[in-house]
């Protein structure tokens, strides 16, 4: 099994800030690549607020937090294009951009390097068909947020995907600490065509006046032992991320009402209430952000 030392990580967002700080922490040397500088120092700040927290812990020392640092590099064009042994794209989820950049990745990194998406939704066997002969190559690998605390990566293979990249990918997951485990190629995959249609019903059960948010989050936790509830859960998603996921399953699945994004749940959208991105979704997070 190839040892892998060097990715890229496409994209300096939430996911991709995560990724790439989960990979430099078991040692991996990473590239972190956005378009936008102020994304990147933005994940630089992320990165070096997440080994702050674990050198007070006392989980590593400071000498062994610089050095996981110093393992990432930062470039707003490609870097370390000829030793990636994997791309990890966690970019915008809008299938015109990722074909986009799988385009770019195809150019980029070598023959043999694993193209790997962090979609939550997106067809894998789209974004490897756009791609021709690099198409055996193309897997999902697929994080969860915090993806520092999360223990599962959810690892997509298409028709296309070869053995030897389904093989490098639940390795690598390994490698980063995680426990991979290998779904197919369907709408929502699994994580989110179990979790998003349960948020979706939170959302109906508010909007029908059975409990309020903080009722409903607090019967599901401290009933279901989840460590938030499903309201709550979805601020932390991001409440237009949970919109387009259910449009996907609705779009994809081919039930009329099945799967329809909740009424409530698009309102709160259009409306710009996004979740803890943008300080208001579900609950108000602005004062507490105010006085932090
Ligand atoms: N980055 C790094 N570490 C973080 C973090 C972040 N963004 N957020 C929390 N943590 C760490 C904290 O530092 C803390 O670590 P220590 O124990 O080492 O101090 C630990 O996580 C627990 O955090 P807190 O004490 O602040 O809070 P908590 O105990 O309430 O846990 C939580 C917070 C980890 C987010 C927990 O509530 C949880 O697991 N929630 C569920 C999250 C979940 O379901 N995520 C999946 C979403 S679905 C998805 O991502 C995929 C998709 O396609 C939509």
């Amino acid at each position: 099994m190839l040892d892998v030392n060097t990715i890229t990580v496409i994209g300096a967002g939430t996911m991709g800030s995560g990724i790439a700080i989960t990979a430099a922490m078991a040692g991996i040397d990473v590239c972190q690549v956005d378009v936008s500088q102020e994304q990147l120092e933005q994940a630089r700040g992320y990165h070096e607020k997440t080994l702050g927290r674990n050198v007070a812990k006392e989980r590593m020392t400071q000498a062994q937090a610089d050095a996981t640092l110093a393992r990432i590099g930062y470039a707003t064009e490609t870097c370390k294009a000829a030793e990636s042994q994997f791309a990890i794209e966690a970019a915008t989820e809008n299938e015109a951009i990722k074909k986009k950049i799988f385009a770019g990745m195809v150019e980029t990194y070598s023959n043999d390097c694993i193209l790997a998406t962090n979609t939550s939704s997106i067809s894998i066997g789209s974004i490897a068909k756009s791609v021709g002969p690099a198409a055996d190559r193309v897997i999902g690998m697929h994080f969860f947020n915090p993806v520092p605390v999360m223990k599962l990566v959810e690892v997509i293979k298409c028709e296309a995907t070869s053995r030897e990249t389904l093989d490098q990918t639940m390795a690598l997951g390994k490698a980063m600490g995680k426990t991979p485990i290998a779904a197919n190629d369907h709408p929502g995959f699994v994580s989110n065509r179990v979790l998003m249609p349960m948020i979706n019903e939170a959302f109906h059960a508010w909007n029908d006046g059975v409990a309020d948010p903080e009722s409903i989050d607090g019967i599901m936790k401290l009933g279901c032992a989840f460590p938030m509830g499903p309201l709550r859960l979805a601020d932390l998603i991001g409440l237009d991320v949970c919109r387009d996921i259910m449009l996907v399953l609705h779009n994809g699945l081919g039930h009329p009402d099945k799967y329809k994004p909740c009424d409530k749940l698009v309102e709160l959208v259009e409306s710009g209430r996004l979740g803890n991105k943008t300080g208001w979704g579900v609950y108000d997070y602005r004062e507490a952000a105010a006085t932090a």
